[in-house]
């Protein structure tokens, strides 16, 4: 390797750190909401016809408790930083609308977001669905890592159902209408055995939660009562008009990278593919690479990797971004890539394409590359040669298309106005609803597997 030629070349982003490129020119007013409950009067058509909620007044031991001893949720994040703002957490210097959102604090967000929906509705005859704004994905965090045994990691889950079951409202379906929100993935619900060495509670696989819908930030694709939404994203903006003017300035700014890549490796672990990711977008001159630490200590990390701001500028300025899998199918980072503008290369149908029904289109082609995972670990693909051989036209469809989903993929300020094209919180609720309804009919799908083989 040439050290001297290869310094001497700039990289496609070796400018980024003196250009700033992410102040917003607008003036935004904070417009304390105008109470939701007060809607005007509409005799005729009940706008939240179909749309009602009824949500669970829970004892504060299964939320807000758990927010007033946030110093115990995580041994080693500072979560009371990040519950702060209605759970979007504590906002960028002079970035108005942007947050230091933690990827886990959907339940949080959520609860805030539902206590403002516009169509809740005391009376639960009335409801469409029944929210339980139990904060699965908080109480489980505090039991993943240290010696927890088993008892202790499930017993909020079997706390809740049994107040739940006490309910009037749990008895009219079985709990069939009722759904929670579960900030964290799929996976640290579906404990495999009662033994203390296995990983997470047993939350999924309670026969009342299996009568539930649960939404999770990474769904399982081999059962069919959780459901995939997005990972909240550092954007939260209060209307319409600040998420128009974001899409149209993704639309504008000048993206000088090909590709990009953020993120750790994963090591010994012998079948990811992340080390040959980080080595051909580090070989490439047209890849910006942001490296992070991974198992094998700090030895690399960028410090770039958990300022948002810069991880934000990378994906801004780049057409491709590429997201491996890494210690599970799915990562926070596909949708601030996305929310940048920067078209997703996805190498598994696991990290997007079976996951998120709700929000994403159904041809991950319009606004995605798929990359077989296989062909990267046997080396018969160059990352950089697929993407260069888009043809621009390709290129600008498949951007277009990310830029339009933007708003789906964002939850907005729940203090102010909101978004009226639907934010991926509404979608959520939607999605929710449908299913609900569904049930109902009694025409549920009783199963789902997803076959992925013909991807490979
Ligand atoms: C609740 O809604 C049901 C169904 O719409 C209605 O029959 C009932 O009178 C309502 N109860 C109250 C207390 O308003
Ligand atoms: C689990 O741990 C708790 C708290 O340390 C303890 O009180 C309980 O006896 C343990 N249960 C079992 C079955 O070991
Ligand atoms: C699940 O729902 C069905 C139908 O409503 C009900 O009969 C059953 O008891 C429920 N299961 C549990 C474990 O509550
Ligand atoms: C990887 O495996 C090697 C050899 O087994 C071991 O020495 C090393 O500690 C492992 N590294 C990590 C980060 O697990």
């Amino acid at each position: 390797m040439n050290h001297t030629k290869r310094r001497s070349q700039r990289r496609c982003w070796s400018l980024l750190s003196i250009t700033i490129i992410f102040t917003l020119t607008t003036l935004f007013n904070i417009n304390p909401s105008s109470s939701p409950t007060t809607s005007p009067e509409k005799p005729t058509v009940d706008r939240c016809s179909g749309k009602y909620i009824y949500m669970h007044d829970l004892p504060p031991r299964f939320n807000s408790d758990m927010l007033t001893h946030c110093q115990t949720l995580s041994q080693w994040t500072d979560m009371c930083r990040f519950t702060s703002n209605s759970g979007i957490g504590p906002p960028l210097n002079n970035k108005p609308r942007w947050y230091r959102t933690n990827q886990f604090s959907l339940d949080i967000i959520f609860h805030n977001k539902m206590k403002h929906y516009s169509c809740l509705t005391s009376n639960s005859s009335m409801a469409s669905a029944i929210y339980v704004p139990f904060y699965a994905g908080l109480d489980v965090a505090r039991y993943l890592w240290g010696s927890f045994n088993v008892s202790v990691r499930d017993s909020a889950s079997l706390d809740l159902i049994n107040w739940l079951k006490t309910k009037p409202e749990w008895t009219n379906m079985g709990g069939k209408d009722h759904f929670l929100v579960a900030g964290r993935i799929t996976w640290d619900f579906r404990r495999l055995t009662d033994e203390d060495k296995d990983w997470g509670n047993k939350l999924l696989l309670l026969p009342e939660v299996k009568n539930m819908s649960v939404l999770v930030i990474e769904s399982s694709p081999w059962h069919s009562n959780d459901f995939g939404v997005p990972y909240p994203t550092y954007f939260h903006p209060c209307s319409e008009k600040e998420v128009v003017e974001w899409q149209e300035r993704m639309r504008r700014v000048e993206r000088k990278c090909l590709f990009a890549f953020v993120g750790a490796p994963r090591v010994n672990q012998t079948r990811s593919i992340r080390g040959k990711v980080l080595e051909q977008c580090g070989r490439s001159e047209k890849c910006a690479l942001v490296r992070c630490a991974g198992s094998d200590g700090g030895n690399h990390q960028s410090e770039y990797c958990h300022e948002p701001e810069r991880v934000m500028e990378v994906f801004e300025r780049s057409v491709f971004c590429l997201q491996p899998q890494g210690d599970s199918y799915t990562r926070r980072s596909a949708f601030d890539a996305m929310v940048a503008g920067c078209v997703p290369v996805f190498f598994h149908p696991g990290s997007a394409y079976v996951q998120y029904g709700w929000h994403l289109d159904g041809d991950y082609r319009k606004y995605s590359v798929f990359i077989s995972e296989e062909d990267v670990r046997d080396e018969k693909v160059g990352i950089e040669e697929v993407l260069g051989g888009i043809q621009m036209e390709d290129v600008e469809r498949m951007r277009e298309e990310v830029i339009g989903m933007i708003p789906r993929l964002v939850y907005g300020d729940l203090r102010c106005e909101g978004i009226e094209s639907k934010d991926a919180f509404d979608l959520a609720v939607e999605g929710v609803v449908n299913r609900v309804g569904r049930v109902r009919r009694g025409i549920e799908d009783g199963g789902r597997v997803h076959e992925w083989d013909h991807f490979f």
